[in-house]
């Protein structure tokens, strides 16, 4: 040891600190027990500036405002959020990306949010619930505990016919009083709650009815088990970082689109547009839980479709639009063929830069498929100057589901009963009115 500090003693200071920025903040505090000559190094302040940066996103500003040096600024944050070092820089990231865009784009819901929580409250709902919350999901709720119960939510928003869902991400307290012990989400704990239609996004807490500890999900009654409490999941995340991390990159880099200040969650995939002459036509997809259900196979989804005339096309190609024809294709490759007038009940009339959007949906006993079709269009000035225009192909895909453990199990309760799904075909019976009832199972009307 002796020997060691004698040469590190000889030793220029400028080497022996590049060697030491390459250490963690743990590693520089065991160096600075060695020897006083690390000890001295160890405690070269612009050191600190780089973890003060790196994990807590400390500012010149904040450290400028706090007259602290970097090593005591980095010091004072670790006391107070010491146990979160390995999620706060990627959780406070999201939150700050995420308030940046809502700021510019839908304000209102900045003015929702609540401030961080104090650790003893979070250690008071642990208590009361019997149950550690995960440490990512602690340090997010130290930063924002969430919003308050309003339209919009911050998770996001769908609208389709007479049926809406906007999803608030809750406050602690009010999460932990929907802290579920009931068979089926046993030890579940809601992240989300949306006020139209109860649904939520639970957490699960623990290991137990086939669910993994931290994994998020979407939950939807086995209406084929005899047991009413048989619940399947849709897994959205496996964990809250996981989650809230791509939700956020997904809404800041312009992922969804922001209708009346409100994020709703049409996945767009750039690729799917196609021009033909002066048309431009772009499809977006969402997957709506709350209408699906696992068993029997009925996954609903639903897709806006934005149909554009150019703004440099000729006023004289104005056109009306006549009829639709659609083909759809589950996983099975079975395939479905629609023609009819219209797209839901309107003929749009598109002149140079206009734009018509509409929303429609469709189901599958298959957990994706895909759809391509075309529209029918006639020249304002002349009725039997009809063209057509193709749509895109566009796929639709679940999140990845998994029945209870009890169906994994063969348990009796879940798999006495008939195993021939009791819905619909994919398609044969679409003539079915959409009914607005929260809850699987909804239907579609015939693609539009
Ligand atoms: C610091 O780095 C060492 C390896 O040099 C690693 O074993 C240790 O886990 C790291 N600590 C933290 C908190 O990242
Ligand atoms: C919260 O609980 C943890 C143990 O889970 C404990 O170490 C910590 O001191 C508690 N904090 C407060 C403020 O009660
Ligand atoms: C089957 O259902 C009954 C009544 O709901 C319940 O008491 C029993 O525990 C269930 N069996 C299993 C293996 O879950």
């Amino acid at each position: 040891m002796a020997a060691v500090a004698v040469v590190l003693d000889l030793l220029p200071a400028d080497p022996l600190l590049l060697v030491l920025s390459f250490l963690n903040y743990t590693d520089l505090n065991s160096c600075s027990c060695v020897c006083r000559r690390l000890h001295q190094l160890c405690n070269h302040d612009p050191m600190w500036k780089v973890q003060c940066h790196k994990y807590w996103l400390v500012s010149e500003e904040e450290k400028a405002e706090k007259k602290l040096s970097w090593k005591e600024m980095f010091c004072e944050y670790f006391s107070d959020l010491g146990r979160y070092i390995e999620h706060y820089a990627e959780v406070r990231t999201a939150w700050e990306e995420l308030k940046a865009f809502l700021e510019v784009q839908c304000p209102r819901m900045i003015a929702s949010l609540k401030v961080g929580v104090t650790e003893q409250q979070l250690n008071t709902t642990e208590e009361k619930i019997g149950f550690k919350l995960p440490n990512d999901y602690r340090c997010s709720l130290r930063i924002h505990n969430g919003q308050r119960l309003v339209v919009p939510g911050l998770m996001g928003s769908m609208a389709l016919s007479s049926h809406y869902r906007s999803e608030d991400l809750l406050d602690v307290d009010t999460a932990a009083g929907g802290f579920q012990q009931r068979r089926g989400l046993k030890h579940c704990f809601p992240l989300t709650f949306c006020i139209h239609t109860g649904l939520s996004q639970y957490m699960a807490l623990d290991d137990v009815e086939g669910r993994h500890r931290c994994e998020i999900f979407y939950h939807c009654a086995d209406q084929m088990a005899c047991d009413p409490s048989v619940v399947d999941m849709f897994i959205t995340g496996a964990s809250f970082t996981e989650w809230f991390t791509s939700y956020v990159h997904s809404v800041v880099s312009g992922g969804f689109p922001i209708i009346r200040e409100q994020i709703f969650r049409y996945v767009h995939d750039k690729t799917c547009v196609t021009r033909t002459g002066d048309i431009i036509i772009s499809v977006s997809t969402s997957f709506l839980p709350e209408l699906s259900s696992v068993h029997p196979p009925h996954y609903f989804f639903s897709y806006r479709i934005r149909i554009e005339m150019a703004k440099e096309a000729m006023p004289e190609n104005a056109c009306q639009l006549d009829s639709r024809y659609w083909k759809i294709t589950n996983a099975n490759g079975n395939v479905e063929e629609v023609q009819g007038p219209g797209v839901v009940g309107e003929f749009p009339v598109m002149r140079p830069g206009n734009v018509h959007e509409y929303t429609s949906c469709t189901t599958f006993t298959t957990p994706s498929g895909y759809m391509e079709g075309y529209y029918t269009f006639h020249r304002l000035s002349s009725k039997k100057d009809i063209f057509s225009v193709p749509i895109p192909r566009f796929h639709m895909r679940c999140p990845p589901s998994r029945g209870s453990a009890a169906r994994q199990e063969n348990d009796p309760n879940v798999t006495k009963q008939n195993e021939e799904p009791r819905g619909d075909g994919d398609s044969h019976r679409r003539t079915t009115m959409f009914v607005n009832v929260p809850g699987p199972m909804g239907r579609c009307l015939p693609p539009t």
